[in-house]
């Protein structure tokens, strides 16, 4: 059986009572548990002098290659070209993107670098799975070098409308880049429309109705593959979490108050600012709730070196600290703001004992909190899930409360619809999306991707997993 070489920008493996580090990490993860192999990527040190070859460290059945970073490369590659360029543009905000050419350099550098370290590495009957927007150059460098496996790549983030993918100078050598693979995956039929509006538009290629996308003279498979969560697990956690001293411990200071909790990486992207917001707003319009709800909101610190993450942070602390000076009471606090992280096992008490998950980002490829929300409530007593439309997870889970996270109004409106929800109402909403979520895990992802890059045979119908 051919083995699995997954490479993304950071190795995280999960290590039980050790936080996650985001949903790329948590579904590299289960991919690799489930069929063993490799995970080839940054160890997250940064090196003076970084040995050009990776350090191999065997758990169980899969290895992870690691390397480190020099100094530039991390502020050049990762902080530079990954977080202040793609991911500002990936995420619709060109108003943060900087363009500077010597970061591109890196970015190129930094692949070419990686798929050199790589390569001696893979075997022939390799399977290679390359993982988000920092390395997408990486399947043409090891085609550079003579790497002829089958090659996947998928995007974690949303890819946006050509008219702003369009603002990112050398967007066609990256696109160009991408046409190596032999099949790319994406979160959402819209962003499947995006690559395929940029390939015909802007491009002069050609985009078939078997899924089958071709310019730059290559052809490649683009289709649908909207990542999950291991539900199983996730609902274990959750009635584990009936039981634990932690959810104890929170009930006991919440003296009978309702819960609304989000958890977001500390990233504009997560429109914190405006879930804040939207909070005061709902105090202001609803009196009744003045002492009667909290909101507890998990920030974990995230790239506190890359453009614009000082900012928000900055803009977060101002906001808590307004909306507690103006509502707080001397035995309640609107907004617990932690910026710690916890392990999921953690996580999944404040799910549970919360009435309202908030996901509200302005723009997010898919967001498996809000996946995991769901699938940690307790089916008979659920909370609700108040959700941005601009989430790819919007897509799929019919039975949330969807808002548009721009419009404060409304969001307040919903989160007060939320609180107020009949039981029967949060059954059946709760009921829907844990059933879609049974369906389509995490497993099943992995193995819908993995069956279509084997396929080498030109598709009949646009790849994807069925409905
Ligand atoms: C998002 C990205 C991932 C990234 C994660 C954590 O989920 O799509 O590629 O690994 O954030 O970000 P970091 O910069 O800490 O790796």
């Amino acid at each position: 059986m051919s083995r699995l070489v997954i490479v993304s920008n950071r190795v995280a493996p999960i290590v039980e009572s050790r936080p996650a580090a985001g949903g790329l990490a948590i579904a590299v993860h289960a991919a690799l548990r489930e069929k063993g192999g490799v995970w080839f990527g940054w160890n997250g040190e940064i090196a003076r002098n970084p040995p050009p070859k990776p350090e191999l460290v065997q758990d169980g059945r899969v290895t992870h290659a690691t390397v480190a970073m020099s100094r530039r490369d991390y502020n050049e590659y990762y902080n530079g070209f990954a977080n202040a360029t793609l991911w500002p543009v990936l995420h619709y905000r060109l108003d943060l993107a900087r363009f500077s050419r010597r970061h591109y350099a890196s970015y190129r550098r930094v692949n070419a670098a990686f798929a050199r370290a790589l390569f001696p590495l893979l075997r022939i009957d390799d399977v290679i799975w390359v993982h988000d927007y920092h390395m997408i150059p990486l399947g043409e460098e090891l085609r550079g070098l003579g790497g002829d496996q089958p090659m996947g790549f998928f995007l974690h983030t949303p890819l946006p409308a050509p008219e702003v993918l369009l603002a990112l100078p050398r967007h066609e050598e990256i696109l160009r880049a991408l046409f190596t693979y032999d099949l790319v995956g994406l979160q959402t039929s819209t962003d499947l429309a995006a690559l395929r509006d940029y390939v015909r538009i802007e491009a002069g290629g050609v985009a078939g109705d078997d899924g089958r996308v071709s310019v730059f003279g290559r052809t490649l498979r683009a289709g649908v593959f909207p990542i999950g969560i291991d539900t199983a697990e996730i609902e274990t956690l959750g009635a584990d979490a009936d039981r634990s001293e932690q959810t104890r411990r929170l009930d006991a200071t919440l003296v009978g108050r309702a819960l609304i909790v989000g958890v977001d990486r500390l990233d504009y992207s997560k429109g914190l600012v405006d879930r804040f917001r939207a909070f005061e707003r709902m105090l202001e319009a609803q009196p009744r709730q003045r002492g009667k709800v909290t909101l507890l909101q998990i920030a974990p610190p995230s790239r506190p070196d890359a453009e614009g993450y000082a900012d928000i942070r900055r803009e977060l602390e101002t906001m808590t600290g307004h909306v507690n000076g103006r509502f707080a009471k001397f035995d309640w606090l609107p907004i617990r703001y932690l910026n710690s992280k916890f392990e999921r096992s953690e996580l999944a008490c404040f799910y549970r004992a919360s009435k309202v998950g908030m996901v509200t980002p302005l723009r997010d490829g898919m967001n498996l909190v809000a996946k995991e929300y769901v699938a940690a409530q307790d089916p008979e007593d659920p909370g609700v899930l108040v959700l941005s439309r601009f989430a790819g997870a919007a897509r799929e889970l019919r039975g949330a409360v969807v808002v548009n996270p721009y419009d404060i109004d409304e969001v307040a409106g919903a989160l007060t619809k939320a609180l107020a929800m009949p039981l029967a109402e949060r059954r059946r909403r709760h009921q829907e999306m844990l059933e879609q979520l049974r369906r389509r895990d995490v497993h099943g992802w992995c193995r819908d991707f993995l069956a279509a890059l084997a396929d080498k045979a030109p598709s009949a119908r646009p790849c994807g997993p069925p409905s």
